[in-house]
C-alpha cells in the first residue's frame, strides 16, 4: 500500500481529482493518508474532510523561524510513514532537508510543458499569462520529481493541450486541468504505486 501526503494551498481540484480516481480504482494500492495546507483558508481542506482523510494546516506564519516550519513540516509527514508526498498546488518552498529525506519521493505538477514557462516566479495564472504573451499554440501540463531547483526535476509525464484564439489566462488554466492536470496526477501516482517510474 503506497503511503501518500498531498500538500496544498488553494482550491485543490488537482486534490480532488486523485481522491475520485481512488474511490473510481483508477489508482489502486493507494492511500491518501494526510492533507496538508500552508493555508487555513484553503478549500482543500474541506475537500479532505469531505473524504475523510486526515489533514491539517501547518503555515509558516504560525513558527517564529523558516528552520521551525521546515521541522514542523517534516515531523507531521515522519509522522504519518509516507511513501509518497504529492505538490497539488502547494505554493511553500520545500524545505533543502525534506527534499533529501524523501529523494525521488516528491512529485509535483506544473500546468505548462517543461522546461517552458517554468521555475521562479512561474505559478498560478502566471504561467499562462507568459504562455499567452509568447503565443505558443501548445501548453500542457507536467509531472515531475523534486529536486533541489525550482521545477527542475526528472519528468514522469507530460501532455499537450492546445490554446485557442481568444484565451484568457482563466479560461487556458481550465483547459489545461480539465484536459491535463487531472488526468496526468493520477495516473502518475497509479504508476509510481507499482513501480513503472
Ligand atoms: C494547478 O494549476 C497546478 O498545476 C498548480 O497549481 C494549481 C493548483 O490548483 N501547481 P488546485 O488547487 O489543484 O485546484
Amino acid at each position: 500500500m503506497l503511503r501518500v501526503c498531498v500538500l496544498v494551498s488553494g482550491g485543490g481540484t488537482n486534490l480532488q481529482a486523485i481522491i475520485d480516481a481512488v474511490n473510481e480504482k483508477k489508482i489502486t494500492d493507494t492511500q491518501i493518508v494526510c492533507v496538508i495546507s500552508n493555508n487555513s483558508g484553503a478549500y482543500a481542506l474541506e475537500r479532505a474532510k469531505n473524504a475523510g482523510i486526515n489533514n491539517c494546516c501547518i503555515s509558516p506564519k504560525n513558527f517564529e523561524t523558516r528552520d521551525e516550519f521546515n521541522k514542523a513540516l517534516i515531523k507531521k509527514i515522519d509522522e504519518y510513514k509516507v511513501d509518497l508526498v504529492v505538490l497539488a498546488g502547494f505554493l511553500v518552498v520545500i524545505p533543502p532537508e525534506m527534499i533529501k529525506k524523501y529523494e525521488r519521493r516528491i512529485i509535483n505538477i506544473h500546468p505548462s510543458l517543461i522546461p517552458s514557462f517554468c521555475g521562479t516566479g512561474y505559478y498560478g495564472l502566471k504561467v499562462h499569462e507568459a504562455a499567452l504573451k509568447r503565443g505558443v499554440k501548445i501548453s500542457g501540463a507536467t509531472v515531475h520529481f523534486v529536486d533541489e531547483g525550482t521545477d527542475t526535476g526528472p519528468i514522469i509525464l507530460q501532455k499537450a493541450v492546445e490554446v485557442l484564439e481568444g484565451d484568457t489566462p482563466e479560461v487556458l488554466q481550465r483547459r489545461i486541468m480539465e484536459q491535463a492536470e487531472w488526468e496526468l496526477l493520477p495516473r502518475a501516482i497509479q504508476m509510481i504505486a507499482h513501480g513503472e517510474v
